[in-house]
């Protein structure tokens, strides 16, 4: 029996969040510019698009950028942009194919214009696709998100919008990025190192997480079906005991 036909439909994340990293590092290794990496780490992409969207994954959030990333070296960051541009161009008519619709979230407002420009148009076409929602972050941190929801918070709450009473956890939800999205059941990181990097940390609360040490450029459908299945045989528990939840 293959992996693939290991996995029981019923029990796949709706939401699936990966970390994708190691680009560098896969470059390195190989003697290449670290730009090198993050090329081939769009044939990864894909690969986990395609395989996400045949399987009726619901939501995957990929890590493409965080706020700390505008620190590297400017050719790099400049790199990732152009690449951003190129594959969201060459990619569209792929989505569509496959009935995906692209989303976005982060500082978005701080990419290059071209970038915006490229990301708002395939958000635009895709809108209407029912499949697999694809949400990039872009000049994504989990703390700048959640220190713009408590200023948005805190504004209503001195407007007289809404009273201090009111602020429970899904208003605080209600106030982040992911806005309308469910939380990831599964959060995937590559490339061995076990830490979060400040992504979606109010949304894991209760998220399973996977660590490989592959580096992103090897991550494939195969690896992402060996993910999926590791899953499948934890038992979550949202702070029950055991017996409550298989004894019902
Ligand atoms: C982490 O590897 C990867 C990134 C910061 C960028 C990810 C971008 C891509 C895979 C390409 C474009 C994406 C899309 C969605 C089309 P790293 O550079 O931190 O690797 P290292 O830890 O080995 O240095």
């Amino acid at each position: 029996m293959s992996i693939k036909n290991k996995i029981i439909k019923e029990k796949l994340p709706t939401h699936l969040a990966i970390i994708m990293d190691g680009n560098g590092r896969w470059a390195k290794m190989r003697g290449e510019h670290r730009i090198v990496g993050h090329q081939h780490g769009v044939e990864a992409v894909r690969q986990t698009v395609e395989a996400a969207g045949e399987l009726g994954i619901s939501y995957l959030t990929l890590y493409a950028f965080s706020t700390e990333n505008w620190n590297r070296p400017k050719d790099e960051v400049l790199g990732l942009m152009s690449l951003l541009v190129e594959a969201i161009e060459s990619e569209t008519p792929t989505l569509m194919k496959n009935n995906v619709r692209l989303q976005a979230i982060g500082d978005l407002d701080s990419l290059p214009l071209e970038v915006r420009e490229k990301l708002e148009g395939t958000i635009s076409t895709t809108s209407n696709n029912s499949g697999l929602t694809l949400v990039l972050a872009l000049s994504y941190s989990s703390r700048w998100e959640i220190v713009t929801a408590v200023k948005n918070i805190a504004s209503q709450v001195q407007n007289g919008d809404i009273s201090l009473d009111e602020i429970d956890s899904d208003l605080f939800s209600s106030q982040l990025t992911t806005k309308g999205i469910p939380d990831p059941e599964l959060l995937i990181r590559t490339s061995g190192e076990n830490r979060i990097s400040n992504f979606l940390l109010w949304q894991i609360a209760y998220s399973e997480l996977y660590f490989t040490e592959l580096f992103w450029p090897d991550f494939n459908k195969e690896e992402l079906y060996k993910a999926l299945l590791d899953y499948q045989n934890r038992e979550r528990r949202f702070g029950k005991i055991s017996e409550q939840i298989n004894d019902k």
